[in-house]
């Protein structure tokens, strides 16, 4: 097996050659565009025509807005019928949803592609969750932020399948956080070559900032709050069962991690947060993503 450096080497290369670099689906670049004029510009068949280019999106997209999770409380027949119920905003993150997860290469890298659904989706819902009750800005950034936290595994998967099966076989049988295996089997993480690929794409700097920092808060410049909420929301999920379809060996006390003060500074509510609510919360949670996965996965 290569060396630690040559991997970093291979990756940059494979990422510069742009063959295997997968591309943001085609769909959503025009419509995440379209959504950001304002409101009363928009236009519901519009949006839904957008997503209807792409028929198993949209399939995916009304299976998702009928979820509890999504706060259905009438079941829409229709794409339209969903983008008039759920709005255009919630509309275009269940698009966006569906859309980054269906960039992962089926059957490689030793990681259940279902499992990285659903703690990818369980940590922008619990991001989400998590941001409105300390009453954090945006809790619709939170969301969008929790979901691509690991794109840089998306990356990995495509360019060095195997090797990353080592770094993710590694951290199972030792039970260690995946981004310290990576470090070790490849040189680098999933944060460093999530950068590169949320900079080819335009992501916005807030956006880039997670991708890269969410195992590393404290070196946030500008948007601390932000990397700290999905840092907390992954921890929370990789200790209950929207994991990596591991458990992780060791104790953890959200108080002292790095960022908690960065976040409750932004957030005072932080600090008399109710933990245990969250957790019990969560683990409603839990078992309608896991549904939710399975079925939006077969479709
Ligand atoms: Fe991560
Ligand atoms: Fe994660």
């Amino acid at each position: 097996m290569k060396t630690a450096v040559e991997n970093k080497e291979t990756l940059l290369k494979r990422l510069d050659g742009l063959r295997q670099i997968p591309t943001i689906p085609s769909v959503l670049a025009p419509l995440l565009r379209y959504l950001q004029q304002p409101v009363e510009q928009l236009d519901v068949q519009k949006v839904t025509d957008m997503i209807a280019q792409d028929k198993s999106l949209a399939a995916q997209c009304l299976q998702m807005a009928n979820s509890p999770l999504f706060g259905r409380w009438q079941k829409a027949e229709s794409l339209r019928g969903a983008v008039i119920g759920l709005g255009f905003h919630r509309v275009g993150d269940i698009a966006m949803s569906c859309g980054v997860l269906n960039m992962l290469p089926k059957g490689s890298g030793g990681m259940d592609p279902v499992v990285f659904w659903e703690h990818s989706l369980g940590c922008a819902l619990v991001s989400r969750h998590f941001a409105r009750k300390i009453s954090f800005a945006d809790p619709g950034k939170a969301y969008l932020a929790g979901l691509l936290h690991d794109l840089g595994i998306i990356v990995n998967l495509w360019v060095m399948p195997q090797e990353f099966r080592a770094a993710f076989e590694l951290a199972k049988s030792e039970g260690i956080p995946l981004h310290e295996a990576e470090e070790r089997v490849l040189g680098f993480t999933h944060c460093e070559s999530g950068r590169l690929l949320a900079e080819r794409w335009e992501l916005a700097p807030d956006l880039i900032e997670v991708v890269s920092l969410h195992h590393s808060p404290q070196e946030s410049l500008n948007y601390g709050g932000l990397v700290a909420l999905v840092k907390l929301s992954d921890l929370l999920c990789r200790m209950s069962g929207l994991n990596y379809g591991y458990v992780e060996a060791r104790e953890v006390n959200l108080r002292q991690e790095a960022g908690f003060a960065t976040l409750a500074a932004e957030c005072p509510a932080l600090n008399e947060f109710d933990w245990a609510r969250l957790t019990f919360e969560l683990d409603s949670y839990m078992d309608e993503v896991h549904s939710l996965v399975h079925a939006i996965y077969r479709t």
